[in-house]
């Protein structure tokens, strides 16, 4: 094969790769073609193919390793093939990243990685591109992973790009969040983060406050009173069961929620609104603890589709929450001094859930950053304007990087100057939760709380708690 050329379908006599690989390289393939989001589309490809439990483990294996470590695997295979990864057919690209993975980070045996990946390119490309693969994949597998990471470190040129090929993360990111440890004196974590991103998270579940019991057989979370984890079991028979009162969700987002509902304590008849509501599981756990204190809460999520989603999640609460679908900056202005307490989950860049979304960080560019802050300010904004005399706001990020964070409400309280003052999230969390939580005070003295992966086991939640002066 020489450089690139149009992808062919080959009818080849050779036998196909087998069915889970073939279900990852689907995957992977809609990833980068359709930019298609691995962790919505590869369980659907696990169902169709009827692939048995061992094998959909190893589909999800080789699929999310293979895209988490992406950039390292394709600066290998740049080395092997000696050319850049664009110019190489992203049919066949896809095969070699897929065949790179199970030779540096698996203990499938060199001759199955590459023949498989071989069979793959065969399919996608033809004889040339079987035979480009099969080049690459025995010149990768000569070496060891160590061997091949003391090749890539020699040549990094810088410090922060050793660093993002070992550990598989853009520099750009990597910087960004070394930027959101050193803000509470915690830069030295920064390898440890980068690793926890690197695995999967546990599946965390949430028994939702008064509507639901925790198992006997469950092991309880460390923070949430409400979180545990079945530890290897399926989740699906005890949702089931629980008609739409325990349901998967992260601990982080358990707590967020949290610490809106909890930092005062609940007079009947307030009125709460989840401005940014779309799935809907922070909502859910907002109508519970509604519920259990006497107040109403209302929705609003702008995508249909999601608004569908925050419905069908609320549905196992019995509390009338009333959706609505616009953007949340008109959302909240149109009902100026209304609600007592408002969640603005806002969107984000994400950079805080990497562990649960392998292909993001690839996908992510700085430049997304600055778009998301602008609206996350305007939201933040509006959900001020929204505010009772007294009333709180909860601006929660799924992302670490300061400047979706910090800078956000930085500017928020410029704006609203001697109208708004910052409560200690952190305190508010360390009442909530079971045991005490990490929770170091950011260096710029704010109230903020900012969760981390690799401290609390959760996705990076920033969690600000803004009150309206009474
Ligand atoms: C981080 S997600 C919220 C997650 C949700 N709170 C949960 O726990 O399931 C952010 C949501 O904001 C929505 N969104 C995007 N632009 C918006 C806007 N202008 N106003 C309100 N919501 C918006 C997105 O569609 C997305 O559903």
């Amino acid at each position: 094969m020489s450089g690139p050329h149009p992808r062919r379908r080959a009818r080849s006599p050779h036998t196909r790769a087998q069915p889970a690989r073939h279900v990852a390289y689907e995957t992977l393939r809609a990833v980068h073609e359709s930019d298609a989001y691995a962790n919505l589309l590869l369980p659907r490809a696990i169902g169709r193919a009827g692939l048995a439990p061992a094998d959909a483990a190893l589909a999800t294996e080789l699929a999310y390793g293979t895209l988490r470590k992406q950039g390292t695997y394709d600066a290998v295979i740049a080395a092997a093939a000696e050319r850049s990864v664009d110019r190489i057919d992203p049919a066949v690209l896809d095969a070699l990243r897929l065949g790179a993975h199970q030779l540096l980070s698996t203990r499938v045996a060199s001759h199955a990685a590459v023949n498989e990946s071989v069979a793959l390119a065969r399919e996608a490309a033809g004889a040339g591109g079987a035979g480009f693969a099969n080049a690459v994949l025995r010149r990768v597998s000569r070496d060891t992973p160590g061997e091949w990471m003391a090749r890539l470190d020699a040549q990094a040129r810088s410090d922060d790009e050793r660093l993002g090929l070992r550990h598989a993360h853009p520099v750009w990111v990597l910087r960004a969040f070394r930027r959101a440890l050193a803000a509470e004196g915690r830069a030295d974590e920064l390898e440890a983060l980068l690793d926890a991103d690197n695995r999967s998270p546990a599946v965390t579940m949430a028994a939702l406050p008064g509507l639901a019991r925790i198992p006997d057989a469950a092991e309880r979370t460390a923070y949430s009173p409400f979180g545990f984890r079945l530890g290897g079991g399926d989740p699906e028979p005890v949702i089931a069961a629980a008609a739409g009162a325990v349901r998967v969700q992260d601990e982080g987002s358990q707590l967020a929620a949290l610490a809106l509902s909890r930092c005062l304590p609940v007079r009947a008849g307030e009125r709460w609104l989840d401005l940014c509501a779309g799935p809907g599981g922070k909502t859910a756990v907002l109508a519970a603890e509604a519920l259990a204190g006497g107040a109403s809460l209302e929705a609003n999520e702008p995508v249909p589709a999601r608004a569908a989603l925050v419905r069908g999640s609320v549905a196992g609460v019995p509390l009338d929450v009333p959706v609505t679908e616009e953007d949340g900056r008109s959302r909240a202005t149109r009902s100026p001094g209304r609600y007592d307490r408002v969640l603005v989950d806002a969107p984000c860049t994400g950079l805080g859930a990497l562990r649960r979304r392998p292909e993001a960080r690839w996908r992510k560019q700085p430049s997304d950053v600055a778009a998301l802050a602008a609206l996350q300010g305007e939201l933040l904004d509006a959900a001020l304007t929204a505010l009772a005399p007294g009333g709180i706001v909860a601006y929660v990020t799924c992302s670490p990087h300061l400047a979706e964070t910090a800078a956000v409400v930085a500017d928020a309280a410029r704006a609203w100057d001697g109208r708004v003052q910052e409560l200690d999230a952190r305190a508010v969390l360390h009442g909530a939760a079971r045991h005490p939580i990490d929770l170091p005070t950011p260096r710029d003295g704010s109230g903020r709380a900012q969760l981390w992966p690799h401290r609390h086991g959760s996705d990076a939640m920033s969690i600000t708690l803004l009150r309206r002066d009474p």
